[in-house]
């Protein structure tokens, strides 16, 4: 296998883009990661499309050839390019997909590209689009949804642990503070612990201030063979881990809902990969889609002890340079959840903190990052470790 390292990176604004469609979103970021790169389309070579749904949010399936015809690159260039789905890790593994293909040779340029339209239907429509990254037939039947089915595990954690509903709403102020720095989050503003917790209940005990929004959005990385990197940028950010895991899709089927075996497993794998522990990490983009879900990742992912996540993030051990800089762009909960995009905005911040482009929300000398991408309730994690250093 060959080392591995992202040269262009960039993503487009989150929120409710309704100017622009879901392609006019893919091919801006596209653009801008080969520009980012200083590649043309003709260097490239494969294409991962990560999306969740677009049969659902725009009634348009086919989205590798789609992506790859209005970013010029099906017409003359007839460049391979395949749709990734995992629920709203999809972008995760369309990373994971181009890494694979630049390690085992297949691919010298491979772009990732993560993209999702979710505002073009009502909030019912897009409520039902998501639910069928769970379990239909157990959980969609009996009307759960992902808000009831987080709601559920933030019931447990707070039965086993004394986790409190502050302790959650700590985890949205935090990110929203740090997600005011960041210039593609959908909501720039303060947060305080009271708002949360007067905001609207959506399912006991979550408010909609602990929850994502729904969002368009898209993202896109170019990824090339680490020997090659210098070529293309004085600034490469390699590739440490790259790892997957599955658990079962239904939650009443897990050893413990509080954990997320799958987002464990992946951590241990990524750790392995990268010969890293959690101390080693400067910064972790974690799939905080609900404020239970941060807290469960920064316990999953070996920053803190079971049951330790709900106190840590009030005592501010998550904050921008504390502890662990968890979320340093604000997360889903502040710059948005395009489902498909997700993962690979992930991966867009990362490689601006380790370049040290982040601005106001730089993490200070940081030199090892994380990324974690869940699908629906944790039936899918992929994790991957990036560095400035080789
Ligand atoms: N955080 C902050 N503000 C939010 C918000 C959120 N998550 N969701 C909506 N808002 C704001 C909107 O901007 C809007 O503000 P405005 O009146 O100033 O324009 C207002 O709240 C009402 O928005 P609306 O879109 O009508 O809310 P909704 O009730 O239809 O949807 C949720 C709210 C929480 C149900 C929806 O955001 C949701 O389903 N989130 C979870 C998405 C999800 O499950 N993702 C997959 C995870 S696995």
């Amino acid at each position: 296998m060959r080392e591995v390292a992202i040269v262009g990176a960039k993503t487009t604004e989150f929120g409710e883009l309704w100017e622009q469609s879901l392609r006019d979103i893919v091919v801006e970021a596209g653009v801008g990661a080969i520009e980012d790169a200083g590649i043309s389309g003709e260097d490239i070579d494969m294409m991962y499309v990560g999306n969740m749904s677009g049969g659902k949010f725009i009634e348009q399936e086919h989205l590798g050839a789609l992506i790859a015809d209005y970013s010029g690159l099906a017409k003359g260039l007839n460049v391979a390019s395949t749709r990734v789905e995992a629920a709203c890790a999809s972008g995760g593994l369309a990373l994971r997909q181009a890494i694979q293909a630049v390690a085992s040779g297949y691919s010298n340029v491979a772009i990732a590209a993560g993209a999702e339209k979710m505002t073009d239907i009502d909030g019912s429509g897009v409520t039902d689009a998501l639910a069928a990254a769970a379990d239909r037939e157990w959980e969609g039947i009996q009307g759960a949804t992902f808000p009831g089915i987080y709601a559920m595990i933030a019931r447990m954690h707070m039965e086993k642990y004394g986790t409190t509903s502050e302790q959650l709403a700590a985890v949205a102020v935090k990110n929203h503070a740090n997600g005011i720095n960041n210039p593609i989050a959908q909501f720039k503003s303060k947060l305080t612990i009271e708002q949360v917790l007067k905001s609207i209940m959506v399912s006991d005990p979550l408010h909609i201030l602990d929850c994502s929004p729904v969002s368009d959005g898209a993202a896109a990385v170019i990824v090339v063979p680490a020997d090659e990197a210098h070529k293309y940028t004085d600034t490469p950010i390699y590739i440490k881990a790259s790892a997957q895991a599955s658990d079962t899709i239904a939650l009443h089927d897990r050893r413990d809902i509080t954990t997320l075996d799958a987002s464990v497993a992946a951590g241990k794998r990524a750790y392995e990969m990268a010969g890293l522990a959690p101390k080693d990490i400067d910064f972790v983009e974690v799939h905080d889609c609900f404020t239970i879900a941060e807290i469960c990742a920064i316990e999953d992912l070996g920053f803190f002890e079971k049951g330790q996540g709900g106190p840590a993030s009030l005592a501010g051990e998550t904050a921008l340079n504390a502890k662990i800089s968890v979320n340093p762009s604000g997360g889903l909960k502040s710059t948005g959840h395009p489902v498909g995009a997700t993962g690979v905005k992930q991966a867009v911040e990362a490689v601006h903190q380790l370049r040290g482009e982040a601005g106001k929300r730089q993490v200070d000398g940081a030199k090892y990052g994380m990324t974690h991408n869940v699908g629906g309730s944790g039936a899918t994690a992929v994790v991957h470790i990036f560095s400035n250093e080789r």
